[in-house]
């Protein structure tokens, strides 16, 4: 069985001796994030976003042309995991071990626990569309566990860093699920950014807080803006679960 953790690792690694890894890393985050935009996926690479090419290729500047050809390998390494391995978390995986070290309680629940508590969680669950939401997603794979039970749901992810909203949206991409993945702070509801994923064909779409499910529907500190909101038909009214 080919070993995809320990390809992305000499992948990042043999990078890392000219560039700092954590940088790599998050480096290669943006690229995927801003490769598979939906604009650039659906229309075969014909039309382009402006800001997202744009981000795209600040990010790309400090790199020669061999190490960004290194980094679409790494990126493919991880898009052949999940097709060998659907569902797996080897983004995660490599944070873990190479990047946060548990610093900042940077550590993710480990895989069989995360299907026990999506098992508990939505056993007995009907229905298609179902809304399933961790406010504090990390790499997303309690979320992914959610969706080895019913891929069929929309799941919905949090994380207040940076690294951990986007090895989310790629992880919800690459397995081709339809997932809202906020850049944000769960507890003060203070907005960075956000993607919508593979909801409207194929592709990765950056939202603004007044696009977001999530942003618009949680609790807030009762404003005339959230009275107007809040009167307003939520767009699915169907179950919303919490797992984490
Ligand atoms: C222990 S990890 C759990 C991740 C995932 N739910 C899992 O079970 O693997 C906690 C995550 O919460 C995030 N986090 C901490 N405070 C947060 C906040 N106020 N808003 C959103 N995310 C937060 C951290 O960045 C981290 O990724």
């Amino acid at each position: 069985m080919r070993d995809y953790f320990n390809e992305l690792t000499k992948q990042l690694t043999h990078l890392g001796r000219r560039h700092d890894l954590s940088r790599i890393f998050n480096d290669l985050l943006t690229i995927g994030v801003c490769s598979f935009h939906k604009t650039n996926i659906q229309s075969r690479l014909k039309e382009k976003d402006e800001s997202n090419e744009q981000l795209y290729l600040q990010t790309i500047k400090p790199y020669e042309k061999h190490e960004i050809e290194e980094l679409g390998k790494a990126l493919g390494t991880i898009q052949l995991n999940i097709l060998d391995n659907p569902y797996s978390d080897v983004l995660g995986e490599f944070f873990m071990q190479h990047i946060s070290k548990g610093q900042n309680g940077q550590y993710f629940t480990p895989e069989p626990i995360c299907d026990f508590m999506a098992k508990i969680n939505l056993e007995g669950l009907k229905g298609e569309g179902n809304r399933v939401y961790d406010p504090a997603c990390g790499s997303g794979r309690m979320l992914l566990s959610a969706a080895k039970i019913n891929h069929r749901n929309f799941f919905y992810g949090v994380d207040s860093a940076h690294s951990c909203a986007q090895m989310t949206a790629l992880n919800f991409f690459f397995n081709g699920l339809k997932c809202e993945v906020a850049w944000m702070n769960s507890l003060s509801n203070e907005w960075f950014g956000g993607w919508n994923i593979n909801m409207d064909g194929l592709g990765i779409q950056p939202i603004q807080k007044d696009q977001s499910q999530i942003w618009r529907e949680v609790p807030k500190a009762k404003t005339a803006e959230f009275e107007t909101r809040s009167n307003s038909t939520p767009s699915n009214p169907s179950h919303q679960l919490t797992l984490f």
